[in-house]
């Protein structure tokens, strides 16, 4: 099920999307959606990690193939061309999301099902709702926002009732970058 159109990050917000993931070499990162293979291709040159993107469609799977042979990182990076409710993700160290609020709600239960406690979860623009994000930064002055999560299964807001899920940093006003 293909939850989100393809829009891309801005370099500026990849980059900060992966430093705020405080990545150490080799750690294996997933891009849930991976588009024109960006995050990845970035997280290989500059941050020397293992990636693997997911992506449905086969147009940017080749694409994003493509000029990862170019540059030739086939051994950095794999890309797989699948609906990613159905891969498996539980080796991930970093997994990074640029989505929306609904594809992020949907995704919740996986990645609650699949991660260990301590993986870093990245989301470009939208929340997870239920989730405490340890930091939220935003840029100026385009409005781009980044929430940053550590996956701690015990800190997971059950009772969904509210769209304000942490309200405690709620009304705290996000870094700016
Ligand atoms: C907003 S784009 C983000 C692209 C890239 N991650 C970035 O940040 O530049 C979302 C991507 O998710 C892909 N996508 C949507 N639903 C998907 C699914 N169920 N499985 C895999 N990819 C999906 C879309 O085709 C699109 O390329």
């Amino acid at each position: 099920m293909n939850v989100s159109p393809f829009v891309e990050s801005p370099t500026y917000v990849v980059r900060k999307m992966l430093q705020l993931a405080e990545p150490k070499p080799d750690e294996i990162l997933y891009d849930m959606g991976s588009g024109d293979g960006r995050i990845l291709i970035m997280a290989a040159k500059e941050f020397q990690l293992r990636c693997i993107g997911i992506e449905i469609r086969q147009d940017l799977f080749k694409r994003s193939m493509d000029e990862v042979k170019r540059l030739n990182l086939e051994s950095r990076i794999n890309i797989i061309n699948k609906d990613f409710f159905n891969v498996n993700i539980s080796d991930a160290d970093i997994v990074t999301l640029y989505l929306n609020a609904s594809a992020n709600e949907k995704l919740r239960p996986k990645l609650e099902k699949e991660l260990r406690t301590g993986t870093r979860v990245i989301s470009h623009d939208y929340e997870i709702r239920g989730w405490k994000p340890t930091k939220i930064v935003k840029n100026n002055p385009t409005g781009h926002k980044i929430y940053s999560y550590v996956f701690d299964p015990s800190k997971i807001f059950v009772s969904l009732g509210s769209k304000i899920s942490h309200p405690e940093i709620g009304h705290r006003l996000p870094e700016i970058f």
